[in-house]
Order: C-alpha cells, then sequence, then structure tokens
C-alpha cells in the first residue's frame, strides 16, 4: 500500500544573505555551526537549531524508509513567508526556495511532490509567481498561511489568488505562522500549543464565512494540525452562526457544516477520539497523513497514532494515499 506524508518541510543548505542584500533586517540565515546541524538566525537572534535532515533530501530517505513513506510532500518552513517584507524582496526569496524544492521533485521524481511559496503581501506577484511554479517548476501547488500580515483569508484582495489557484489547478496548503496573541503568551510553547491551532481554525472560518469555499468549489484546500482547533469548536461555530447571523452569515448565507467535506485535513492530532472526530466530520477520503517533519511537534514516527486505531483497510487506504491523492491532482501510477 502507497504511503504519502502530505506535511513536511524543507530547506536549502545555503540561504543567500538576503538582510544584506536588501539592506534590512529580518531574514533567516543559516549558520552551519557544527557536522550535520545548523542555526536558522535572524541577524544575530537564534530562532531554531536544525539538523541535516532538514537539509539534506538524501538524508530524509532513511527516516522515510524506517516510516515506511512512499512519497513525501515538501514545503519550506512558514518563518520564510517573508510576507512582512518588501514584495519585490519576498518575490526573489520565494523564487529562490522555489527552485530548490522544484529541484528536489525533480531529482526524485516519484518521493517528493513540491509545494511553492509566494510573496502573499502582493497577490499580482503570488499568482505570477504561482504560475512559473506550476507551468514551469511542474510543482504541485502553493502553502500559504493562516492570514497575511493584516488580512484574513476571507480578504477579498486575495480572492484573485485563490481563484488563480482553482484556475491552475494548485493544491492549497494552509499552514499556521505568526500566531496570535504570540507577545503575550512565550511561556511554556503557547504559541505553537495554544497559538497554532487557533491560526488554522481562524483560517478554515475565515475562507467559509468570507464565502472562498461557496465561490470556488473546486479548489482544493488542506490545513494543517487536522484543522487545529476547528473541529473542536464545531458546535460553538454552528451555534454562533445560528444565533448571531447578523455577526456570522454577513459575508455568506450558508452554516458551516455545508463545508465539511470540501476540505482536506492532515492527522496530526496525536488522539485517537481526535482523529476519530476528524473522519467522523470530514470524511476518510479527506484525512489525509501528515508528520509535519523534521521537527520535534510532528509525528516523527508516522503513521504511529493511524495505526493504534484498528481502522478497517478501506479508512486506511484513503488515510495513506487516496486523500493525499485527490488533493494532489495526482495518479498512483505517477509514484510506482
Ligand atoms: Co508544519
Amino acid at each position: 500500500m502507497l504511503r504519502i506524508d502530505i506535511h513536511s518541510h524543507i530547506i536549502p543548505d545555503k540561504l543567500p544573505r538576503f538582510a544584506e542584500k536588501f539592506g534590512y533586517d529580518g531574514f533567516i540565515h543559516l549558520e552551519h555551526h557544527r557536522q550535520g546541524y545548523a542555526k536558522m538566525m535572524i541577524g544575530n537572534r537564534f530562532f531554531r537549531e536544525i539538523e541535516e535532515n532538514c537539509w539534506s533530501a538524501d538524508r530524509r530517505f532513511t527516516d522515510l524508509e524506517r516510516n515506511h513513506i512512499d512519497v513525501q510532500v515538501i514545503c519550506t518552513i512558514p518563518v520564510m513567508f517573508n510576507y512582512w517584507a518588501k514584495a519585490l524582496d519576498a518575490l526573489e526569496t520565494s523564487r529562490f526556495l522555489n527552485d530548490h524544492i522544484a529541484g528536489v521533485a525533480a531529482k526524485y521524481p516519484k518521493r517528493f511532490v513540491a509545494l511553492c511559496t509566494l510573496p502573499m503581501q502582493d497577490p499580482q506577484l503570488a499568482i505570477q509567481e504561482l504560475e512559473r511554479c506550476m507551468k514551469d517548476l511542474n510543482m504541485a501547488g502553493v502553502q500559504i498561511g493562516s492570514h497575511i500580515n493584516d488580512w484574513n483569508l476571507s480578504a477579498p484582495e486575495l480572492m484573485p489568488f485563490f481563484e488563480a489557484c482553482e484556475r491552475l489547478n494548485a493544491s492549497l496548503f494552509v499552514h499556521p505562522w505568526d500566531m496570535m496573541g504570540s507577545k503575550t503568551m512565550q511561556r511554556y510553547w503557547l504559541p505553537w500549543l495554544v497559538g497554532m491551532p487557533a491560526e488554522t481554525s481562524r483560517a478554515i472560518c475565515s475562507m467559509i464565512f468570507g464565502g472562498v469555499f461557496e465561490r470556488l468549489p473546486n479548489l482544493r484546500v488542506l490545513f494543517a494540525h487536522g484543522g487545529g482547533a476547528f473541529a473542536g469548536s464545531l458546535g460553538r461555530i454552528m451555534h454562533g452562526f445560528n444565533a448571531r447571523p447578523d455577526l456570522v452569515a454577513i459575508d455568506n448565507p450558508y452554516p458551516p457544516t455545508k463545508y465539511l467535506g470540501q476540505f482536506w485535513v492532515d492527522t496530526l492530532v496525536f488522539d485517537p477520539t481526535m482523529l476519530q472526530l476528524n473522519l467522523n466530520l470530514f470524511g476518510a477520503g479527506r484525512v489525509a497523513l501528515g508528520s509535519d517533519y523534521p521537527f520535534p511537534l510532528g509525528e516523527l514516527n508516522t503513521g504511529a497514532l493511524v495505526e493504534s486505531m484498528n481502522l478497517d483497510e478501506t479508512i486506511l487506504n484513503q488515510i495513506y494515499y487516496k486523500s493525499a491523492l485527490a488533493w494532489l491532482n495526482r495518479k498512483e501510477e505517477d509514484f510506482i
């Protein structure tokens, strides 16, 4: 049985000194301070230490084989989005990253599927780069953040971008980043434990209430981390829709439950009750195996939760590859 991991991150082993090139700070660079490890730095500030498996495709194969993963979807690390930067500079960093990600997938076309990153602060530039990635680089789609600076994903400014994704048949992966409340909850890793699930629900609710799914029924969107807090809050969200339509249903008259089964989520929830809830809500054909490799908050023994649940083979086939193939618009034969 084919196994596809739809959620993993990759970075080139060398990054240009973008801060020096553009003349302002905030861009990530790498310091390879010891064999097999590098520090992600923002100026002089340490962001995170990463290991060789973050940049080396060859090093990944050891882990992929151990976890019986045949295909991995690769995209950048959200801190590399650079949505805060000048748009033309973010276009340049995006192009650099996209050429790298596409290059890895081109070298191992049966093992990796590539998603691009885009200068979303300028939707026209983003569409231009998306076209290059889809037409010239053979990428499958794009990863974006759960919001773009001050825009939620319901922003009218972003609608042409979503239309372009549908027109170009690009898979859209929505990943939490720039977590709400971060400044006031640094302790206990709360941006990752509380902020990220809230961000993902913010993205889903914005796309539902903003009418994105209503207007673009063929847009294929997958939300990270099992859709974050969305499933656990759905009762409240529905009650709010029914109790205060004057606040909630102002841009789309239809209830959120109408869109269950229209978008995908990954399996990254670490709890069988939660995964079962997602299977019930979204359908097994809309739940795809995802690990967040190679980061420590990911499921590094990829598939362990799914394997622990005694699911029947039809459902396992969907989770392991059929949901992913449908989202990615790819066929099983593409990887055999
Ligand atoms: Co991730």
